[in-house]
C-alpha cells in the first residue's frame, strides 16, 4: 500500500496519532510554525472522525496544513489496533517520541457504545505502546482529560486530586484505565517518559480560519454548538439547568484555546530532552479561569454580531456545577501557560465557523466514512 516504506528510513520522526482530528492537526501546525526540529511528521489516523475528499491521500486538515506551511507530512491511513502496520511504519522512521491523540471521544456515545471505546481507546493504546516497546520508543505525550478527576472534591482540580473515583462514563474510565497502564509502564521500566495532558475544555481554531473542529453530526460540545447556531445550520442552545450554585445558575467550565493546547505539546516534547526526566507525569492544561454557558453565549454573540437563541432545559444527568483547572504544575514542570482570550476563543471560532460553514467538506464533496 505504501511502497517507499520499502526502503530503508533513517529520518528522525515524531509520530502523531490521531493527527488528523481537531486537537491533532492543530498541535501538528504549532509543531511545524514553532520549528520543533526537522523531524518528519508521520500522522496515523483510521480517519473515523477526520474528513478526507474522495481520491485524496491525506484528509483535508492536513492538506491544508501542507498549504499553509510548505511541509511535507506523511499520513497512514491505519487503526492503531493493527500493529502489523503499526510496525511498518516504525520500522520505515527512526521515531523519536509519540504524541497520541487517537481516541473515540463522545462520552454520550460511550454508554451506549462501550465495547468500541474499549477497544478504540484502552486496546488500541495498549497496541501503540507494544509497538513502541518493540522498537524503542519510549517517550509518548498522551491526551488525557479533566474527566479523570470525576465529581471535583475541591476547586481548582489540581493533580493531586483523586483519579477514577464515580467516573460515570466508559469514555471517562478509558482515560483513567490509560494513564494506569502507562503508569505500571513506567514502573516497570525506566526508561519510560510519558506525559498525560489532561485537558480542559479545548475551543477556537487556528487564527487562519483553514483548520477548526469539524464535529460529524449534532455537535457534544457548547463551543461548536454556539458556532452552528451562529450560523444557521442550528435553530437554538438549550442551556440544561440555571440554578446550579455558581453565579448565574449555568455550569461553569475551564475554556482554553486550541492553539494554547497545542503550544503545551510542544513544550511536553521539550521535556524529554531535559537531563534526568524520567517516568509518569500528568499535567493539566487549562487556564484555571471558569466561565458559565450564558458568558460563552454572550460572548459569542459579541465577536460574531449576531443573536444566539437560546432556551432553559432541565439538567441533564450525570453534569457537574463547576470545573476548573489548578494550571501552577504546567507553569512550573513545563514553562508554559495558556495566553489565549476568551475573545480569542470566540473570535476564531466564528472566523473557522463562518469560512468553513459545512466544515472541511465543502458541497459538492463527500465524506470518505
Ligand atoms: N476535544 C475535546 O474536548 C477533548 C477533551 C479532553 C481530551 N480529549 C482527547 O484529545 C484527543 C483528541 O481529541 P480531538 O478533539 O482532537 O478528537 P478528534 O476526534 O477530532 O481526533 C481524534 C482522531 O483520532 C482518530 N482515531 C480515532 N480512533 C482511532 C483509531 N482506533 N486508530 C487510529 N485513529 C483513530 C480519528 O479519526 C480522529 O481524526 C482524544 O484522545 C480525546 O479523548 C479531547
Amino acid at each position: 500500500m505504501y511502497p517507499w516504506l520499502r526502503r530503508p528510513y533513517t529520518m528522525p520522526a515524531t509520530v502523531i496519532t490521531g493527527g488528523a482530528g481537531y486537537v491533532g492537526s492543530h498541535t501538528v501546525m504549532a509543531l511545524i510554525e514553532q520549528g520543533i526540529s526537522n523531524n518528519e511528521i508521520v500522522v496515523i489516523d483510521n480517519l473515523s472522525n477526520a474528513y478526507c475528499e474522495q481520491g485524496d491521500d491525506k484528509p483535508t486538515s492536513l492538506k491544508r496544513i501542507e498549504e499553509m506551511t510548505g511541509r511535507t507530512i506523511r499520513f497512514f491511513n491505519i487503526d492503531l489496533n493493527d500493529e502489523p502496520e503499526l510496525c511498518r511504519v516504525f520500522s520505515a522512521f527512526d521515531v523519536q517520541c509519540v504524541i497520541h491523540f487517537a481516541a473515540l471521544k463522545a462520552v454520550g456515545e460511550s454508554v451506549t457504545k462501550p465495547l468500541e471505546y474499549y477497544e478504540a481507546n484502552v486496546a488500541g493504546t495498549i497496541s501503540l505502546l507494544g509497538v513502541m516497546r518493540r522498537f524503542g520508543v519510549t517517550k509518548l505525550v498522551y491526551s488525557s482529560s479533566c474527566t479523570v478527576y470525576g465529581e471535583p472534591r475541591k476547586l481548582p482540580i489540581d493533580e493531586g486530586h483523586p483519579t477514577g473515583d464515580g467516573l460515570t462514563s466508559p469514555y471517562g474510565k478509558t482515560k483513567f484505565f490509560c494513564e494506569e497502564i502507562m503508569k505500571d509502564v513506567c514502573i516497570s521500566d525506566k526508561s519510560w517518559k510519558i506525559i498525560s495532558l489532561r485537558y480542559f475544555n479545548p475551543v477556537g481554531a487556528h487564527s487562519s480560519g483553514r483548520i477548526g473542529e469539524d464535529p460529524s453530526g449534532i455537535p457534544n460540545n457548547l463551543m461548536p454548538y454556539i458556532a452552528q447556531v451562529a450560523v444557521g445550520r442550528l435553530s437554538e442552545v438549550l442551556v440544561f439547568g440555571n440554578d446550579y450554585n455558581t453565579p448565574d445558575g449555568t455550569g461553569v467550565r475551564d475554556y482554553i484555546h486550541v492553539e494554547d493546547l497545542a503550544d503545551g505539546h510542544v513544550k511536553a516534547i521539550r521535556l524529554f530532552d531535559q537531563p534526568g526526566f524520567s517516568g509518569f507525569h500528568a499535567v493539566n492544561l487549562g487556564t484555571g479561569t471558569g466561565y458559565s454557558v450564558l458568558q460563552m453565549i454572550a460572548a459569542f454573540e459579541s465577536a460574531s454580531g449576531r443573536p444566539i437563541p437560546h432556551r432553559i432545559v432541565a439538567r441533564r444527568a450525570g453534569d457537574i456545577a463547576e470545573n476548573y483547572a489548578d494550571v501552577s504544575l504546567s507553569h512550573r514542570l513545563l514553562g508554559w501557560r495558556a495566553v489565549r482570550t476568551l475573545e480569542d476563543m470566540c473570535r476564531d471560532t466564528w472566523r473557522w465557523q463562518k469560512q468553513n460553514p459545512e466544515g472541511f467538506k465543502t458541497t459538492h464533496k463527500t465524506k470518505k466514512n
